[in-house]
C-alpha cells in the first residue's frame, strides 16, 4: 500500500475514512452519523454508535472461538513471578469483577480510581469498570499522596481499586498507605478502597472503608458487558499542564477503539494474535492504549512487564523478554535506551538472546536524539521507528506507518503524518509559515477519533488551552518545523512542561512546592538537559532576607518536600539558591532565558529585561554547579 494516498484519503474524506476503519469493529448498533458537533461544538465521533470496549477485548475474541489463545503475559522480575492468562481466564477475571463493582453499587457514569503497580489486576480493574460504564482513572504508582488527592478531588471516585505494595527494583512502594494519607488528604471520600494484598512484606494497615479484592471477585457473579453510547468516557487520564493543577483528559470509547484497532494495523503493523510489547506502565497513555486496550481489542498477546531497563536484574532484561515470549512488536522510550546503552555500551549482552522474532522497535515518549537512534539499529538490526504523540491524542500523529509502507528516515524526524491528522506549522499569528521554518505545531480540525473529547469538570480549559490559541486548529504544546519533504520534525514544549525520563511533569507543580519552603522568597523551575533523562528538573531560589537555614539544609528540604508532595517521579534532585532571577521590568521571571543558558542554546536578551547583568551571573553559577549543558 502507498502511504501518501492513503493519507490522503483520510485529510480528504474523513467520514468516509473512518466509517471504514469502524466497521472493523463488532457495535452493538453502528453509529449512523459519524461525525457530529457535541455541545460544546466540538467535533464528536460515531455519536448514534453503541459499543463496549471490555466486550471488544475479551468476549468477542471467546465468541470467535479464541478463548485459549493467551492474551496477557505478566513477566515480573522484581518478584521473579511469570504468569500467563487466556481470553478464557480474562473473561473469568473481568466478569467478576465486574460483578463484584455492581453488586457494591457501581453504575454506568460513576467514577472508580485505579493506584496498581504493573499487576494484570490493575487490567481487570480497567476492563471491568469499562464493561459496566464505570469511568476509570488510573493514576501512576510513581505519584505522591498529595497528588492522587488532587485526582480524587477532581474525578469524586466511589471507589479506588488498589494493590497492598509494589516494588521498586530494591524498595518496597506502600501503595495502600499512600491511597489511606491520600483520602486523608482529599476533601472526597470514596465509598470503599478495594485492595489486592500481594504479601510482599509490607506493612498494611486495615481502615473501615477496605474490601478484599480477592474475597470479592471469588463471591461476585459473572457481569456481562453493557451496551454504551460510543461517547461514552472510557478513562479520565490526568497529564500536566502548565499550572498546578493536572488536566483530566476525556477519552471516549467508539473513537477510540477504532482509532486503535486501526493503529495495531496500520501503524505498528502487528498481526493478531502476535506478541505486542510496550514496555511501560498503565498510569500512562501509553499504558492504557498500547498495554491494554489497543493489542487487547486487536486479540495481540500483550506483556505486563513489572520491573526497569537495568537492575532488574540487569540491561539484558528487555532482551530476555522479547526473545523469551517471541515478542514480535516492541515499544519503549528513548530513556529506556540510554539507560541500557550506559551499562552495556557494546551491546554485548543483546548477543546472548535471538531477538529473529522481533519485527520492529517503536519509540515515543520523548525526543528521540540521534545517537540513540542509531545505536538501536546498529544492535537490534529491525527498523527502528520513533513516533509521535501525546496523551491528548491517546494514539500516534505522527510515524512511519509499518502497516502501510515504510519510507526513509531521518534522524529527529518521526517521519510524516499518521492517518486523520492534518498537521500543520504555524507563527505566532496563527498562519502556516514556510519549509523549515519553525514555529508550533498544530492540527487542523476535525482531528480523527480516538483523541481527546474535553478536560473532565474544566470545558474552559480545554477550550483556551487547545482551540482558543489557534482557530480551527488543535494546538499541542510542542514546537517544530516540517522540512521540504515533508518530514516533521519536533523540537520541544513551548510550555512549561519538561519530560523527564519520558514522564510529563509540570514545572509549575514544582514551583508550587519550592515557593512554600518557609525560606524561599521566590523560586523558579526549569528542564534542562540530562544525557540520561533528556531532561531533569532544576529549581533556583532566592531566599528571604531574614533566612537563618544553612543552603545545603533549605536544599536538602526542597528536594524532600517535592518527593513527598508530588512523588519521587518528579526526580528534582538539583536546587541552586541564586541571589536574584532574571525578571522584565514589570517583574515576570525570564523562565525561557534559564533554559536557553542552561542548554546553551542561541538567545537575544528581552529588551523588557531589567537588569542584562544577571545573565553573566546566572551562567557562572550554571557553570559552577555543572548544570545543562556547558
Ligand atoms: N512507583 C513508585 N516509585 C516510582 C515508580 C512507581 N511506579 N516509578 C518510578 N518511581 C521512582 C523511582 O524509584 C525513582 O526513585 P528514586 O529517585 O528514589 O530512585 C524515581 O521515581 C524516578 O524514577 P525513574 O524516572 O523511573 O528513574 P530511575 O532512575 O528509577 O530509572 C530509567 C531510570 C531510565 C531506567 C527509567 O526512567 C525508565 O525505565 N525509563 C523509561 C521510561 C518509560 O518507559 N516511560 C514511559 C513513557 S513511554
Ligand atoms: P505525554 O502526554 O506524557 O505522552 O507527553 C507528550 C509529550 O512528549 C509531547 O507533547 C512531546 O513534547 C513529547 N514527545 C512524545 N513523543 C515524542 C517524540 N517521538 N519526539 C519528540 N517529542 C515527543
Amino acid at each position: 500500500m502507498n502511504y501518501k494516498n492513503f493519507y490522503n484519503r483520510s485529510i480528504a474524506n474523513p467520514e468516509a475514512f473512518w466509517k471504514e476503519q469502524a466497521s472493523e469493529l463488532t457495535w452493538y448498533d453502528f453509529p449512523s452519523t459519524i461525525l457530529s458537533k457535541d455541545s460544546y461544538n466540538y467535533d464528536q465521533w460515531f455519536s448514534d454508535g453503541k459499543l463496549n470496549m471490555s466486550y471488544l477485548c475479551i468476549d468477542k475474541h471467546v465468541q470467535d472461538g479464541y478463548g485459549d489463545q493467551v492474551a496477557i503475559i505478566y513477566d515480573s522480575p522484581v518478584t521473579n513471578t511469570k504468569k500467563k492468562y487466556t481470553y478464557n481466564d480474562m473473561k473469568s477475571e473481568v466478569g467478576r469483577l465486574a460483578g463484584a463493582l455492581k453488586k457494591l453499587g457501581l453504575e454506568k457514569g460513576d467514577t472508580a480510581i485505579i493506584y496498581m503497580p504493573m499487576i494484570p489486576q490493575a487490567l481487570f480493574s480497567m476492563l471491568a469498570c469499562a464493561r459496566i460504564g464505570v469511568v476509570h482513572s488510573v493514576v501512576f504508582g510513581g505519584f505522591a499522596p498529595h497528588e492522587l488527592a488532587i485526582r480524587i478531588d477532581d474525578c469524586k471516585p466511589k471507589i479506588i481499586l488498589t494493590a497492598s505494595s509494589g516494588i521498586e527494583v530494591d524498595r518496597i512502594i506502600p501503595y495502600k498507605p499512600y491511597v489511606d494519607k491520600a483520602i486523608e488528604l482529599s476533601k472526597h471520600k470514596p465509598e470503599n478502597v478495594v485492595v489486592y494484598k500481594r504479601h510482599l512484606g509490607a506493612d498494611v494497615p486495615d481502615k473501615e472503608y477496605d474490601l478484599d479484592y480477592k474475597s470479592l471477585v471469588r463471591t461476585a457473579d459473572m457481569a456481562s458487558p453493557i451496551s454504551l453510547p460510543s461517547t461514552h468516557p472510557l478513562y479520565i487520564l490526568y497529564t500536566s499542564g502548565t499550572t498546578g493543577k493536572p488536566k483530566g483528559i476525556i477519552r471516549d470509547t467508539g473513537g477510540y477503539a477504532t482509532a486503535l484497532k486501526f493503529s495495531m494495523k496500520y501503524i505498528y503493523g502487528v498481526e493478531q494474535d502476535e506478541v505486542f510489547w510496550a514496555a511501560s506502565d498503565v498510569g500512562w497513555v501509553v499504558g492504557h492504549s498500547y498495554i491494554v486496550y489497543g493489542p487487547l481489542v486487536n486479540r495481540n498477546m500483550t506483556v505486563i512487564f513489572e520491573g526497569k531497563p537495568i537492575r532488574t536484574p540487569d540491561a539484558s532484561t528487555f532482551w530476555r523478554v522479547i526473545s523469551e515470549h517471541s515478542v514480535s512488536v516492541m515499544f519503549t522510550a528513548p530513556t529506556a535506551i540510554r539507560a541500557i546503552k550506559k551499562e552495556d555500551p557494546q551491546g554485548s549482552l543483546i548477543k546472548n538472546y535471538d531477538l529473529s522474532c522481533l519485527r520492529y522497535q517503536f519509540l515515543a515518549g520523548e525526543r528521540c536524539d540521534v545517537a540513540t537512534l542509531s545505536w538501536v539499529q546498529q544492535h537490534i538490526g529491525v527498523p527502528v521507528i520513533d513516533h509521535w504523540w501525546q496523551t491528548e491524542s491517546g494514539w500516534p500523529m505522527l510515524s512511519n506507518m509499518a502497516g502501510v509502507e515504510l519510507v526513509p528516515v531521518k534522524p529527529g524526524s518521526a517521519t510524516f503524518p499518521v492517518c486523520g491528522y492534518d498537521i500543520q506549522i504555524l507563527n505566532d499569528e496563527g498562519q502556516e509559515v514556510d519549509a523549515s521554518t519553525e514555529g508550533y505545531v498544530a492540527v487542523k480540525l476535525p482531528l480523527p477519533p480516538g483523541t481527546l473529547r474535553n478536560i473532565w469538570g474544566n470545558p474552559d480549559r480545554f477550550r483556551d488551552g487547545y482551540l482558543a490559541p489557534f482557530k480551527g486548529y488543535y494546538f499541542s504544546g510542542d514546537g517544530g518545523y516540517i522540512d521540504e519533504d515533508g518530514y516533521v520534525f519536533i523540537t520541544g514544549r513551548v510550555d512549561d512542561i519538561i519530560n523527564v525520563a519520558g514522564h510529563r511533569l509540570s514545572t509549575a507543580e514544582m514551583e508550587e512546592v519550592v515557593a512554600a519552603h518557609p525560606s524561599v522568597a521566590e523560586c523558579a523551575v526549569i528542564g534542562v538537559h540530562d544525557d540520561l533523562k533528556g531532561q531533569i528538573p532544576l529549581a533556583l531560589a532566592v531566599t528571604k532576607s531574614d533566612n537563618m537555614l544553612a543552603e545545603s539544609v533549605i536544599q536538602e528540604e526542597i528536594v524532600k518536600d517535592v518527593r513527598a508532595h508530588i512523588g519521587a517521579v518528579a526526580s528534582l534532585k538539583l536546587v541552586l539558591i541564586v541571589e536574584r532571577l532574571p525578571k522584565t521590568r514589570s517583574g515576570k521571571i525570564l523562565r525561557k532565558l534559564l533554559r536557553s543558558i542552561a542548554d546553551d542554546k542561541e538567545f537575544s536578551i528581552p529588551s523588557t529585561i531589567d537588569d542584562p547583568n544577571i545573565i553573566n551571573e546566572i551562567k557562572l553559577a550554571f557553570t559552577t554547579h555543572k548544570v545543562g549543558i556547558n
